[in-house]
C-alpha cells in the first residue's frame, strides 16, 4: 500500500495545480486535535501567497475541485484556510486487511526510489573495551540501517573502527615482550591469554610507554614497522585487532546490534590510500602548506580569533590524521561503494570535523556523481551525493553529569548491560516468581538490554540524556518493559481464546469485511494505519524517537480500546474485528520493537 498521506498529497496538491497553476505542496500532516479530523492540508495559505488570492477562497476552490470521496468525508476548511480531512471507515477497514494479509510487512510499500545508503556507525577505538561512549553511536545507528533497510534502499554498514595510529606500536612492544618471556619459559599461550581483559593490556602498555625510555623506543619502532610492513609487527597487529573484534561482537551480539564482521572497515584500510589523497588535494590547489603542516581551509570555517580554520590533513612530520583517513574514506564510499547517501552517527562533539570533511569533499568535487535514478513524487531528483552527520548527546549519570562508575572512572559496556540484565531479573522475579527459571532469564535478558536500547532511543537524539536504571525499567511510562507488556498482553489474550476454543486463525482469516461499533475501536484502527508515516518520519530525519512515541501512543490507543471493548466476550458479529485490531497490534508493536529497533519481545511476563 502506498502511504496514506502521500496519496492525501498527492490528491490536494493535484488540486491546489488544478487551481493556481503552480507546482505547490499541500503539506498533509496527522492532526493535532480530534476535532480537526483525522488530517489536515497546511499548505494552502502559504499556496495562496505564491498564487496572490485569499486563503479561505482558495481553500473552497481546491476543496470544489477535489476528487477525495473514495477516500474521506466531505472535507472541511477551517481558520485561515487548513482542510480537515476525515476518514472514511471502508477506508479503515481497507488498509487494515491489507495489513492482515502481508505479516512480513504490515502493508508497507518499499520505495519507489532507492538508493544506496552508507550509515557509519560505532567505531569504537578498539584494543580498549568498548565504554558508553560508542553505545549511542552504536544503537542509533543500528535503528536507522535498519529504517533504511525496510524501505528497501541498499544500506552498506560500515564500521570506522580506529584500528590504526601510534598507540598500536605500544600494544606491539608490549605484545613482543610477553612472547619473549614466553619463549624463555618455554610456555606458549594463546593471545586471549596474554591480552588477558583488554583495557588492562592497553593501561599496561602505556604505562610502560610513559616510564621506560627502551620500551618506549621498541614502540616507535613498532610503529614504523607497521607502516612499512617490515618485521614481525604487522602480524602482531593482526593478533591484536582479531582478540579486540571478539569483544565488541560479543557486545553486538548481547545488543541486538546488526554489524558483522564484515561490515567492519577501519582506519588501517585507508592507511596506503592516505598520501594519494594528500597528493590529489595539493594538485587540485586546495591542499597548501601552513606552518609546515598541509591543510584545506574550507570558506567560512573560522577559529576564535576570525581567522581561517585550517582542516589539516597531514602534520609536518608526514603523519596523517584521523581526518585524513576520513577523506580516504568517504571517496572510497562514493567511487567503490556507490553511495547515494553517508549517514555518519556520532555524538555532537564531532559536528565542526564532519562540517569540514564535508566541505572539503564537496571542494574536490567528489560529491558531484552517483545521482540517484529516479525520485519519488514531489521529491527533486538529487544532484548529488547526500552527506549527512546525525549527532548526539552526551550521556549523563543521574547527578546530571558525564555518566561514570562510583569511582569515576569510565563505565565499561559489558559492565552496564550485565547489571540491566540483573536489574530486570529482580523485577521478573518480583512481578512473576512462579515462571520456569529459564523462562525469567530469558525475560531478563529482553527486559534488561531491551530497557538501556528503548531509553536511548526514546531520547530526542541531540539533548544530552540521563541514564536511569530506575526509569528505564519502570513499568509505566514509555518504556520497554510497557511496551514488551502491552505486547505480552495481547498474547495472554490470544491464550486464553485457545483455552476457550476460539480458533483465532480461522475467524481472523474469515474476516472480509470490517465494521466498526465503537470510537476505541475506530480510534486504534486510525492509529494502526499510521505505521507507515511512522517509520518514513523517523527514516527521514533519522530519529527513533519518532518511531518510540508512535508505539507508545499506539499502546495506548490499544489500552484504551480493551478497556471498554471486550474481545473473547463479544457478540459473534463484532468478535472477529476486536480479535484483528488486537493481532495487529501486536505484530505491529512486534514488528517495531523486534525489526527496527532490534529488541526483543516476550510472549509472557
Ligand atoms: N572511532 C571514532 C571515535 O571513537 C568514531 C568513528 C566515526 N566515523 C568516522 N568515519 N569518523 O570517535
Amino acid at each position: 500500500m502506498k502511504k496514506l498521506t502521500d496519496i492525501l498529497e498527492q490528491r490536494i496538491s493535484g488540486a491546489i495545480r488544478k487551481v493556481t497553476g503552480q507546482d505547490l505542496p499541500a503539506m498533509v500532516r496527522v492532526s493535532t486535535e480530534p476535532k480537526f479530523g483525522d488530517y489536515q492540508a497546511n499548505g494552502v495559505m502559504a499556496a495562496a501567497k505564491h498564487a496572490k488570492m485569499n486563503p479561505r477562497q482558495l481553500a473552497e476552490k481546491i476543496v470544489g475541485e477535489l476528487k477525495i470521496d473514495d477516500l474521506c468525508e466531505t472535507p472541511e476548511i477551517a481558520g485561515p484556510g487548513f482542510i480537515n480531512l476525515r476518514l472514511k471507515e471502508e477506508l479503515l477497514a481497507e488498509r487494515l486487511l491489507a495489513m492482515n494479509t502481508d505479516p512480513d510487512r504490515l502493508g508497507i510499500d518499499k520505495t519507489d526510489s532507492p538508493k544506496t545508503v552508507v550509515v557509519d556507525y560505532s567505531g569504537p577505538n578498539i584494543a580498549k573495551q568498548m565504554h558508553v561512549g560508542h553505545l549511542r553511536s552504536t544503537i542509533i545507528g543500528d535503528c536507522i540501517a535498519r529504517l533504511y533497510d525496510f524501505e528497501g534502499h541498499t544500506v552498506i554498514r560500515q564500521n570506522h573502527i580506529g584500528d590504526w595510529g601510534t598507540q598500536f606500536g605500544m600494544l606491539c612492544a608490549l605484545f613482543d615482550e610477553r612472547l619473549l618471556e614466553m619463549s624463555k619459559e618455554g610456555n606458549f599461550s594463546s593471545t586471549e591469554e596474554i591480552m588477558g581483559e583488554l583495557e588492562g593490556f592497553y593501561i599496561k602498555a602505556k604505562k610502560r610507554f610513559d616510564e621506560d625510555e627502551k620500551f618506549a623506543n621498541t614502540a616507535r619502532y613498532a610503529v614504523a614497522g607497521l607502516h612499512s610492513g617490515d618485521g614481525p609487527w604487522r602480524t602482531y597487529w593482526e593478533s591484536i585487532v582479531k582478540e579486540s573484534k571478539k569483544h565488541y561482537i560479543e557486545i553486538y551480539s548481547k545488543l541486538s546490534v546488526t554489524l558483522e564482521d564484515k561490515d567492519v572497515r577501519g582506519e588501517s584500510f585507508y592507511n596506503d590510500k592516505l598520501p594519494d589523497i594528500v597528493e590529489t588535494l595539493k594538485q587540485k590547489g586546495l591542499a597548501v602548506e601552513s606552518d609546515g603542516a598541509m591543510c584545506v581551509f574550507p570558506p567560512g570555517f573560522q577559529n576564535k580569533d576570525g581567522d581561517p580554520l585550517p582542516f589539516i590533513i597531514q602534520k609536518s612530520d608526514g603523519a596523517f590524521l584521523y581526518a585524513t583517513t576520513d577523506l580516504a574514506a568517504l571517496q572510497f564510499r562514493i567511487r567503490d561503494l556507490h553511495a547515494n547517501k553517508i549517514i555518519y552517527v556520532t555524538d555532537a562533539r564531532q559536528a565542526q570535523h564532519f562540517q569540514m570533511l564535508f566541505a572539503v569533499a564537496k571542494m574536490a568535487d567528489w560529491t558531484e556523481s552517483n545521482v540517484a535514478e529516479s525520485s519519488s513524487f514531489g521529491s527533486e531528483p538529487e544532484k548529488s551525493v547526500q552527506l549527512e552527520h546525525v549527532t548526539f548527546g552526551t550521556m549523563l549519570g543521574t547527578d546530571g553529569k558525564p555518566f561514570k562508575t562510583r569511582t569515576g572512572g569510565t563505565v565499561k559496556l559489558k559492565d552496564l548491560l550485565e547489571e540491566a540484565v540483573q536489574r530486570a531479573q529482580s523485577v521478573v522475579e518480583e512481578k512473576n516468581p512462579d515462571l520456569p527459571v529459564d523462562q525469567k532469564a530469558e525475560i531478563a535478558k529482553a527486559v534488561g538490554i531491551g530497557a538501556v536500547k528503548y531509553a536511548d532511543y526514546s531520547n530526542n537524539r541531540n539533548s544530552d540524556f540521563v541514564f536511569s536504571f530506575d526509569k528505564m525499567l519502570a513499568m509505566e511510562g514509555n518504556t520497554a518493559p510497557y511496551m514488551q507488556y502491552a505486547y505480552a498482553r495481547i498474547k495472554s489474550i490470544e491464550r486464553k481464546a485457545a483455552g476457550k476454543d476460539v480458533d483465532i486463525e480461522s475467524e481472523l482469516s474469515g474476516v472480509k469485511t470490517l465494521a466498526f461499533t465503537d470510537e476505541a475501536e475506530t480510534d486504534l484502527a486510525k492509529m494502526l494505519i499510521r505505521y507507515d508515516q511512522a517509520i518514513a518520519a523517523a527514516a527521514n530525519e533519522c530519529r527513533p524517537n519518532y518511531l518510540t512515541a508512535y508505539l507508545y501512543d499506539l499502546a495506548q490507543a490499544f489500552s484504551r480500546f480493551y478497556n471498554v471493548c471486550p474481545v473473547l466476550k463479544a457478540d459473534a458479529a463484532q468478535r472477529p474485528v476486536r480479535l484483528l485490531l488486537c493481532d495487529l497490534t501486536a505484530r505491529t508493536i512486534k514488528h517495531g520493537l523486534g525489526e527496527l529497533l532490534g529488541i526483543t519481545v516476550v510472549e509472557q511476563m
